[in-house]
């Protein structure tokens, strides 16, 4: 093995995956990738699927382009291990900073047949439809926000909606915490909401860009004025897989079908079960694992 010049963590190893069928894989930083796969599972019932959580090492966040990428490179390897055809990465900061190297460098190298797909792009074509006004606001973690992907991405799509992006680095580490509900939210949530609405009074529309932020969602109306729409993505994204096993019919029979869903995390199970019963209304059975 030899270390990669450009990326110092990466090793040039050779990887084989099986070409069974498989379940479709969701990767999270953390618990906020079930916000998504709540309304994937619910949308698309049959299907078999594997959450995995990087909790040990989450938030992501704060961290910068290449450790985000090393991170979320070794949970797409992982998922793929553990069979997965199709990976959706339910973390918009992994969507932001990994996505699109994983897709053009290393999915040809690994296995062209297999599919990793993010979350900004199936939120963003939505907002043309949605804002009246044509002034969109994005709520997401400093990598999300500096990294520009919505603006990039709307800019792209819809070059007459104007964008502007508030990085809210308190309010993972709040769900994480459980502390979403707390008192102390409230600073941190009425803090960012004053000064993107300050930025851009004629925001008529809030992306709440991260999967964690649906958490917070009672807390955001109380300082959000009723007529600002506020765009949750998990639907959307559930919309756009449906949509897209639809009109890819080679992926979609790569994929098991008999309703199953394992989760794993890198954190304690015990641990991931307690908290992810905050995102999930029923019991479930978690496997504690490494990625590294
Ligand atoms: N849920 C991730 C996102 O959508 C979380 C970010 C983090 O780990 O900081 O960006």
């Amino acid at each position: 093995m030899s270390l990669n010049k450009r990326h110092p963590f990466l090793y040039h190893k050779i990887i084989m995956f099986s070409q069974q069928a498989g379940p479709i894989g969701i990767f999270d930083s953390g618990y906020g990738g079930l916000t998504v796969f709540n309304e994937i599972q619910h949308l698309l019932p049959n299907y078999d699927y594997i959450y995995l959580g990087d909790n040990a090492r989450a938030p992501y966040g704060p961290r910068s382009f290449e450790v985000v990428y090393h991170f979320t490179r070794q949970a797409v390897i992982k998922l793929f291990e553990e069979g997965c055809q199709l990976v959706i990465l339910a973390c918009n900061t992994a969507s932001a900073k990994a996505l699109r190297t994983i897709q053009q460098k290393d999915l040809p190298t690994w296995d062209p047949s297999r599919r990793v797909l993010g979350v900004i792009r199936p939120t963003v074509e939505e907002v043309d439809k949605i804002s009246q006004t044509k002034h969109i606001g994005v709520l997401g973690t400093t990598g999300t926000i500096s990294s520009q992907s919505y603006a990039l991405e709307i800019e792209k799509m819809f070059p007459h909606i104007s964008v502007t992006g508030e990085a809210c680095p308190m309010w993972v580490p709040l769900v994480e915490n459980m502390e979403y509900d707390s008192p102390g939210a409230d600073y941190f949530i009425e803090k960012h909401l004053n000064h993107i609405l300050s930025s851009d009074p004629e925001i008529d529309t809030l992306i709440l860009g991260c999967t964690h932020y649906p958490l917070l969602l009672n807390k955001i109306k109380k300082y959000t004025p009723a007529h600002i729409t506020l765009l949750a993505q998990g639907k959307y994204v559930a919309n756009s897989l449906k949509d897209y096993l639809l009109r890819h019919p080679e992926i979609e029979k790569k994929l098991t079908k008999n309703g199953v869903t394992r989760f794993l995390t890198t954190e304690s199970a015990e641990k991931f079960t307690e908290t992810a019963s905050m995102f999930l209304q029923h019991q479930i059975c978690v496997e504690q694992v490494s990625i590294e």
